[in-house]
């Protein structure tokens, strides 16, 4: 065994796929940004742990409106899903760039990502963890998923600008679900 870098550890243990997360401020104006480090908590109600650092924009509207959407980019989005990584709603109206296009969501005010094949609505369940590792755990109020995509592939960060993609599916008996 060779030592490996602490900084290089959730490069191993890093989930995916690669979501965008997408909020609405009180103000009106819609953001979005990548985000790779989120994990499922709970089946039922589905719950999951997302980290939106300090540094991001969609922070403030977050913590304002306890809302937002995960919505899951297919492969083919990878480009736009590093572009709204990778600048800042602070000056960048992201949905105005037309990289992707909103629509209105049923249960919170964050809008669903048209492009991609998954959308859920979420609301901050517990930010108990927000302080210190600015953890969020949100519900999923709502999901929707596109029929026109039926098998999409996802894209999982590894570090550094490089992706994996989704391989081949391999089956097995399982008493998880
Ligand atoms: C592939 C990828 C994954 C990312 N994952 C996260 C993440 O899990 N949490 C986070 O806070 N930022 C993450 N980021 C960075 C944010 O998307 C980035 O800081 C973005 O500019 C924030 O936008 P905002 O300022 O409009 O909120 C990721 C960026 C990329 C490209």
């Amino acid at each position: 065994m060779k030592e490996l870098p602490l900084a290089e550890v959730y490069r191993l243990i890093e989930p995916g796929p690669v979501v965008l997360l997408t909020t609405r401020s009180k103000r009106g104006r819609a953001n979005v940004m990548a985000m790779s480090w989120h994990m499922m908590v709970q089946i039922a109600p589905p719950t999951i742990a997302c980290i939106v650092s300090s540094g991001d924009f969609s922070l403030f509207a977050l913590r304002q409106t306890r809302e937002c959407v995960i919505a899951v980019p297919p492969v083919g989005l990878a480009d736009k899903v590093v572009k709204v990584g990778n600048c800042s709603g602070r000056d960048t109206d992201k949905f105005a760039t037309a990289w992707l296009t909103p629509l209105p969501a049923e249960r919170v005010s964050a809008p669903l990502v048209a492009e991609c094949f998954a959308n859920l609505e979420c609301r901050v369940v517990d930010t108990r963890m927000a302080n210190r590792y600015n953890l969020f755990v949100l519900e999923v109020l709502k999901a929707w998923i596109d029929p026109a995509q039926p098998k999409p592939k996802t894209i999982h960060h590894v570090g550094n600008g490089a992706f994996t993609v989704d391989g081949e599916v391999i089956h097995f008996e399982s008493r998880i679900p």
